[in-house]
């Protein structure tokens, strides 16, 4: 049974579902958020699909244990490769996923020319390929997929800044905005935490404009509406909600990566799943 009391659970294969928690933080500051860092596991972009299914599953059931009356899979890899068949099985729980925000961006582009970094595995999945094609059809719109392997294992290491990432994204945007890119659809969480090097790179190529797609906001506006539908909103008038975290990987290192990123301090627990 579920609770409006209950946190809502959060999970990503590391630190990058934290730019969906920030958006739901700000949208929904009331409610107490748990997030699940599987970092001992990550990077899930070049796994097998059934590795990523059993880790999605694994952490459902760990956040269940943790009375959540919502989940949200802050990942785009998880979300390709689990989400129908979590909800599948937890058809009483509302569950939030992310998707690479494809549509959004045919509405951006003069161009018509949309880029799309993403993982492998999230780019090779049937939900992608069904939605690409879709839109595809409906505006005219080209898509140029662009796999982005290391990018996110670089982000997990806190490289934010470093020419290690410069480097990737050089070699990952360049051929896009080669190919008249006007917007780039950023299909991985962790990407909006080097949103700043996107932009400076891009810079170098063009001083056109270039339209960023990051679907954190979207995530969390939906989350707020399928809470609404399901009466499950967070009735106590409390000013702030809770964030704790939970790892597979090293609680210090994700505790400073929380830091880092979201600017914010919250006790973070190893859990071994
Ligand atoms: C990864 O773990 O490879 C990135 C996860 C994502 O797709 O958001």
């Amino acid at each position: 049974m579920l609770s409006s009391s209950g946190p809502i659970g959060v999970f990503d294969s590391g630190v990058g579902g934290l730019s969906v928690l920030r958006h739901i933080r700000t949208q929904l500051p009331t409610e107490n958020l748990i997030y699940f860092a599987d970092s001992g596991y990550a990077p899930y972009g070049d796994k097998p699909e059934e590795f990523v299914i059993e880790r999605s599953f694994k952490i459902a059931g760990f956040l269940l244990e943790q009375d959540i009356k919502a989940l949200v899979v802050a990942c785009n890899t998880a979300t390709a490769a689990a989400i129908h068949l979590l909800r599948d099985n937890y058809p009483d729980l509302p569950i939030v996923g992310v998707e690479p925000g494809l549509k959004p961006a045919t509405t951006k582009t003069i161009t018509g020319i949309v880029g799309v970094m993403a993982t492998e595995r999230t780019l090779a999945s049937n939900k992608f390929h069904v939605l690409h094609q879709l839109l595809n059809d409906q505006t005219g719109v080209h898509f140029i997929m662009q796999p982005c392997p290391g990018m996110a294992d670089l982000i997990e290491h806190a490289e934010l800044d470093s020419e290690a990432i410069f480097s990737l994204v050089h070699r990952y945007l360049g051929p896009l905005l080669e190919q008249k890119a006007d917007t780039i659809v950023l299909g991985c969480t962790h990407y909006p935490f080097i949103r700043h090097v996107i932009e400076k790179v891009a810079a170098e190529y063009s001083n056109r404009a270039l339209n960023i797609i990051d679907t954190g906001y979207a995530v969390a506006r939906q989350l707020k509406h399928l809470l609404d539908i399901y009466g499950l909103n967070c009735r106590k008038k409390n000013p702030e909600g809770t964030m704790r975290a939970f790892t597979s990987g090293n609680p210090e290192t994700i505790s400073r990566l929380i830091l880092r990123l979201l600017q914010t301090d919250m006790p973070v627990f190893y859990a071994s799943l």
